[in-house]
C-alpha cells in the first residue's frame, strides 16, 4: 500500500533559521543591527523551561541576542506587568515572549495586552489578531505560521481546498483558520461541541490538528490523499513505564491513507522555534522602518 509522504519539519525549520540567520547577518553589516529575543519564563514547569531552552538556544545559533527572564512562579500580576513595560521601553529587545500558560493568580489577557504589538513575536495582541484577521501587516502566531509552511511545501497553492482545522484555541486553531482562510482555503473550525467530527474531516483536503488528545485522529477519519499536519505534543507513559511524545494525531495509521502527513516529534514543533525566530527579525526591521528580509 502506499505511503504517504512525510513532511520534514526538521529540515525545513532549519532551512528558515539559515535564511535568518543570514539575514541577520546582513543586517549587522549594514546597520549595525541585532535583533534582540526577551523570553519570559514564570515558574518552573519542566516542559516549558525545554521549550523556552530550545528557543534560546536557536536565537543564539541564528546571531540574535536572548535575554532571558526567570521569575518566580508566585509572581503578582502587576510586578510582571511592570516587568514587561521596562522591557517594552528596551531599544535594546525587539520581541517579548511570554511562556504560556502562566499562574493561576495571573490574567494572561492582561500580561498579553501590556506588550507592545511591535515586539509581540507570539502574534497573541489583539491589535495582531485583528490584522491577521483584516489582511494588514502584523505579527503572525508562529505555530500556525509554521504550518502553513508545512503545507505549502507540499502544494504550494492552497486556494479552493476544503481545510479543517480541529482545536480553537488562541495559540494555534483561531490564527490557523485565518491564515487558511487568508489563503483561500474554505474553512471548518472543529471543537468540543462539534457534532460527528469524523464525518467532517472525511471531506477536508487539508487537515491542521491542534487539540491535545494523543493519537485521536485516526485513519478512517482521513481522505485518501489529504495532508494532514499534527500540532499535538503530548507525553504519555509506556508499558514498561517510560514516557514518549506523541501527537493528535496516529501517525502509523494516517500515514497509511493520506498523501503527506507531519510527524511527531519533528514536523511542527522545529517550525514553532524557526518562525519566533523570523518574527524577531521581521520585528526589528520594521520598528525601525527597514523592509522585512524574509516576508511570509
Ligand atoms: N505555550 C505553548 N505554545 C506557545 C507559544 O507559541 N508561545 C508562547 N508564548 N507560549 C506557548
Amino acid at each position: 500500500m502506499a505511503q504517504a509522504h512525510i513532511i520534514d519539519g526538521k529540515a525545513i525549520a532549519a532551512e528558515l533559521c539559515q535564511s535568518v540567520a543570514a539575514a541577520a547577518a546582513r543586517l549587522r553589516e549594514t546597520h549595525g543591527l541585532v535583533p534582540g529575543l526577551a523570553t519570559i519564563m514564570v515558574g518552573d514547569d519542566p516542559a516549558s523551561h525545554s521549550y523556552v531552552r530550545a528557543k534560546g538556544t536557536a536565537c543564539a545559533n541564528a546571531g540574535l541576542v536572548r535575554f532571558e527572564h526567570r521569575l518566580p512562579s508566585d509572581i503578582s500580576e502587576a510586578a510582571l506587568i511592570a516587568e514587561i513595560a521596562r522591557l517594552n521601553a528596551d531599544e535594546r529587545i525587539d520581541g517579548i515572549l511570554v511562556q504560556l500558560p502562566l499562574p493561576a493568580q495571573i490574567d494572561t489577557h492582561r500580561v498579553i495586552t501590556a506588550i507592545d504589538p511591535a515586539k509581540d513575536v507570539d502574534g497573541f495582541h489583539p491589535i495582531n489578531v485583528g490584522r491577521l484577521w483584516t489582511g494588514t501587516w502584523g505579527l503572525v502566531p508562529c505555530t500556525p505560521q509554521g504550518c502553513l509552511i508545512l503545507l505549502r511545501s507540499v502544494r504550494p497553492d492552497l486556494a479552493g481546498a476544503e481545510a479543517v482545522v480541529l482545536g480553537r484555541s488562541n495559540i494555534v486553531g483561531k490564527p490557523m483558520a485565518a491564515l487558511l482562510l487568508a489563503a483561500d482555503c474554505t474553512i471548518t473550525s472543529i471543537h468540543s461541541k462539534t457534532r460527528d467530527a469524523p464525518m467532517i474531516v472525511w471531506r477536508a483536503d487539508i487537515v491542521v490538528v491542534a487539540v491535545g488528545r494523543p493519537l485521536l485522529v485516526r485513519g478512517d477519519w482521513i481522505k485518501p490523499g489529504a495532508i494532514v499536519i499534527d500540532c499535538g505534543i503530548n507525553a504519555v507513559s509506556t508499558p514498561d513505564g517510560r514516557s514518549r511524545i506523541v501527537g493528535d494525531v496516529d501517525f502509523a495509521a494516517v500515514q497509511r491513507v493520506a498523501g503527506a502527513v507531519t510527524p511527531v516529534p519533528g514536523g511542527v514543533g522545529p517550525m514553532t522555534i524557526a518562525c519566533l525566530l523570523r518574527n524577531t527579525l521581521a520585528a526589528a526591521c520594521r520598528r525601525r522602518g527597514l523592509a522585512d528580509p524574509l516576508p511570509l
